[in-house]
């Protein structure tokens, strides 16, 4: 049996007629950059997700650094992140200029610990960006209070986390700025790049739509120094085929994670593999499916030979990363650094069979047993 660790042909099928559809009518308007597919899109997303702007950009690692350019991060500042998320997160602090101040994760949810934030937290902070990893949102509150205490914003990093929600509230709502990845794999993906910014704030949102098209206020006037941010109208068309599906993919993502618990159960192997946690309050979205293991490089083979895809997200954090190198000592995050060894991905995907689930779960108790 193959168990690929994502099967976007699955997804794509049922809804192939549509989304050709929608790829011939920006076809047919020769309308490429921007433009009404790119304001519906953005409209449509602002309701989904709760928030009064949404900006659709290039990508989520450009969402993560128009952001930090809104809010005027630069040479001199720091910003507290996590030091166990996808490089874009680090990247794009450094390519303002400013100082990525890393610290360590919960290792219940891989997420930031807000003990370590506290104490990160100096004069020269200037924003805190909590990541929303693997789709399980960050403990928000308390982050919330250390920012407010500091006077600096928060950006939420909810690249992986779109339709998550912390009591109640949605990924990428909860703070000054949200940032959203349309990359392919993510649970809303495009067929390319894609990104989305959003904020209640309608200064930023201000900033965020001429930062993406270089700081122009009018063609060849600009206010701001920007970039090229721009979503493109054939992302737009597509997502606003794909955005309304989503809420059912989760679900039925939210059902594999929920039959992975039973079957682990089921083999004994809950004192073996550590399972993704659900915290009282947070809905977690399953962008991955990410368990910790013994022996897991050992076992990663044996998957592979038995047909199933997997993944480390992420076999080095920030702090061991050759290009941050000083930027934190190597052995100042020792559960990132214990993350790294032992956590493996999992296909989850929405349309994984209950007969692939049991593949997966019956080759790893295979591979203990052994
Ligand atoms: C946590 C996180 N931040 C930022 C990004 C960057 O998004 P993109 O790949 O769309 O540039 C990603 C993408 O994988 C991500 O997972």
């Amino acid at each position: 049996m193959h168990v690929p660790l994502l099967d976007l042909h699955a997804q794509f099928d049922p809804i192939r007629d549509e989304i050709l559809a929608a790829i011939t009518r920006v076809c047919d308007a020769q309308r490429f950059m921007l433009g009404p597919e790119v304001e519906a899109l953005e409209a449509e997303l602002c309701a989904d997700l709760g928030v009064r702007h949404a900006i659709g950009v290039s990508s989520g690692t450009d969402a993560l650094l128009v952001a930090l350019m809104a809010l005027g991060i630069g040479a001199g500042d720091e910003v507290v992140t996590s030091t166990y998320s996808f490089f874009a997160t680090a990247g794009s602090i450094a390519r303002t200029g400013a100082r990525a101040v890393l610290v360590d994760i919960d290792p219940a949810t891989f997420n930031l610990d807000a003990t370590a934030v506290a104490a990160a937290v100096t004069p020269r902070t200037r924003a805190i960006m909590p990541v929303h990893l693997f789709g399980q949102p960050a403990d928000m509150d308390p982050l919330i209070e250390i920012a407010a205490a500091a006077g600096v914003p928060i950006v939420e990093d909810a690249a992986q986390a779109i339709g998550a929600a912390y009591k109640g509230r949605s990924a990428g709502s909860m703070a000054a700025l949200g940032c959203f990845s349309f990359f392919p794999s993510k649970n809303l993906g495009a067929f390319g790049d894609g990104g989305l910014v959003t904020t209640n704030d309608d200064g930023l949102a201000r900033d965020v739509r001429l930062l993406r098209n270089h700081g122009a206020e009018q063609q060849y006037y600009h206010r701001l120094i920007g970039g090229n941010f721009r979503l493109d109208a054939l992302q737009a068309a597509v997502l606003r085929v794909k955005a309304p599906h989503l809420r059912a993919w989760t679900e039925a993502r939210r059902r594999n994670a929920d039959r992975y618990r039973a079957l682990f159960r089921e083999h004994h192997l809950d004192s073996i593999v550590r399972l993704p946690v659900e915290p009282a309050g947070r809905r977690h979205i399953y962008n991955q499916f990410v368990v910790c293991v013994p022996k897991r490089d050992s076992l990663r083979s044996h998957l592979t030979a038995r047909g199933i895809g997997t993944e480390i997200y992420y076999p080095v954090p920030f702090h061991r990363q050759a290009c941050f190198k000083g930027l934190a000592p190597v052995d100042a995050f020792p559960v990132a650094d214990r993350l790294a060894d032992t956590s493996l991905a999992l296909p989850i995907y929405g349309e994984l069979t209950a007969d692939q689930q049991r593949h997966v779960v019956a080759s790893i108790a295979e591979f203990y047993a052994a």
